[in-house]
């Protein structure tokens, strides 16, 4: 049994994950490095918890539990007992190792060590390791206690066992978990990239505006957000790296090549939301604009362009057996909200067309970005 759950890093993830741990009657320990950070964390939990109990959603005896059931620690010694541990410290592949390696002398054997990483190889972390066996990726989304989607990673030398264990573990947690290869982006990151990409291409050849390709991915695909709104809600910085990391670590595969638009953002310090501005303005000088008015004709071969990108990535994915079908279903539509799993809408649409789609781009372009996953030439047909 998993009982007693290690957090390291209190942060905006870490403290996600702590909050469900601690709703799934966990005992919690948290280190951060931070100055104070017992005074910041507990302080943050207890206005989550009393958010929820406002909302009838948890009770006061259930509030005084939970944060009965944890503890925060100056040290990382004080994690000696944990059964799981989850590292959410910053991006830092060098730290993280370093953490990792850390461990090494605090933890028991039986341990399970996972790393929260959204780019990094869980490999190459598992590796700084005493055993790596007993370490991989547990890959929570933000917000945490929001997101019911949990990529989980085994690294190279991952003990098969740690992965059901974990799965039922996350199932218990009301989680939903799936399985996913130690490569760049793992499931989520890596198929939604033509969702940004796409529109950054499309605008920066100044094809449509920015509005219109939002509009038509609200209104004909369903998305909730359009492209530019999500990238600015993301913060550009974050979605930025993101793309930059898969692009690099995939040996600049063109597929995944960042934009320099976006890059100007980040230069200029334009992060979206965060900053009230990005590709949109927020606050008072909002110009944010809700019309509806450009016409279907216009905006249906934007939509059709950026999908069908999508949705060969997600067959791409699938003939490099990055996951099982199901779970890549269940990555985008639970991870990221998806009104539908890309390979279900690929059928909708016909593969046969989403290959000749993919064909006349490459064919036009002449870029190796446009060319059509094997799944589609193979099994279109
Ligand atoms: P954050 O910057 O909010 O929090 C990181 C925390 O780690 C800070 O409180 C910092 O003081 C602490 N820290 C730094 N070095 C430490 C060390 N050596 N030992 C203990 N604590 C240390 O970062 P965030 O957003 O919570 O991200 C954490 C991890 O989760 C990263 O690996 C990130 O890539 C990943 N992730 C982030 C998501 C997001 O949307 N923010 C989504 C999914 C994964």
């Amino acid at each position: 049994m998993l009982e007693i759950i290690g957090i390291l890093g209190g942060g905006a993830m870490g403290r996600g994950i702590a909050q469900v741990a601690l709703q799934n009657n966990k005992s919690v320990i948290v280190y951060d490095v931070m100055p104070n950070a017992a005074e910041i964390i507990i302080k943050h939990l207890t206005a989550t918890f009393d958010f929820l109990m406002a909302k009838d959603k948890i009770t006061n005896d259930q509030k005084n539990e939970y944060l009965g059931n944890l503890k925060i620690v100056d040290s990382m010694q004080k994690l000696a007992d944990c059964d799981l541990i989850i590292e959410a410290i910053i991006e830092d592949l060098q730290l993280k190792k370093t953490v990792f390696n850390d461990l090494s002398k605090v933890l028991k054997s039986a341990a399970i060590v996972c790393s929260n990483t959204s780019s990094f190889s869980l490999t190459a972390i598992a590796s700084a390791y005493k055993d790596p066996s007993r370490c991989l990726g547990l890959h929570f989304f933000n917000p945490a206690p929001v997101m019911p989607l949990v990529e989980i990673i085994p690294a190279y030398q991952t003990d098969p066992l740690l992965v059901e264990q974990l799965k039922a573990e996350m199932t218990q947690w009301k989680k939903t978990p799936v399985v996913a290869k130690d490569t760049p982006g793992f499931i989520v990151n890596r198929i939604a990239r033509p969702f940004y990409s796409e529109a950054l291409r499309i605008y920066e050849e100044n094809l449509a505006t920015k509005e219109d390709i939002d509009l038509a991915m609200r209104q004909i695909g369903g998305f909730k957000m359009g492209p530019f709104e999500l990238m600015d809600f993301i913060g550009h910085d974050v979605n930025f790296s993101v793309t930059n990391s898969v692009w690099q670590a995939t040996f600049y595969d063109p597929k995944y090549k960042p934009s320099l638009s976006q890059q100007k953002l980040v230069e200029a310090g334009f992060l979206g939301r965060k900053s009230n501005r990005g590709f949109y303005t927020y606050g008072a000088d909002s110009n944010v604009q809700n019309l509806e008015s450009t016409p279907m004709e216009k905006l249906k071969p934007i939509f059709d362009r950026i999908i069908t990108v999508l949705i060969n990535e997600a067959y791409d994915a699938l003939y490099w057996q990055l996951a099982d079908p199901e779970d890549i279903e269940l990555a985008m539509t639970k991870g990221v909200n998806y009104p539908k799993g890309l390979l279900a809408w690929g059928k909708e649409i016909g593969l046969e067309n989403i290959k000749s789609r993919m064909d006349a781009l490459h064919n036009a372009y002449k870029e190796e970005r446009y060319r059509c996953s094997q799944y589609l030439s193979r099994y279109s047909g």
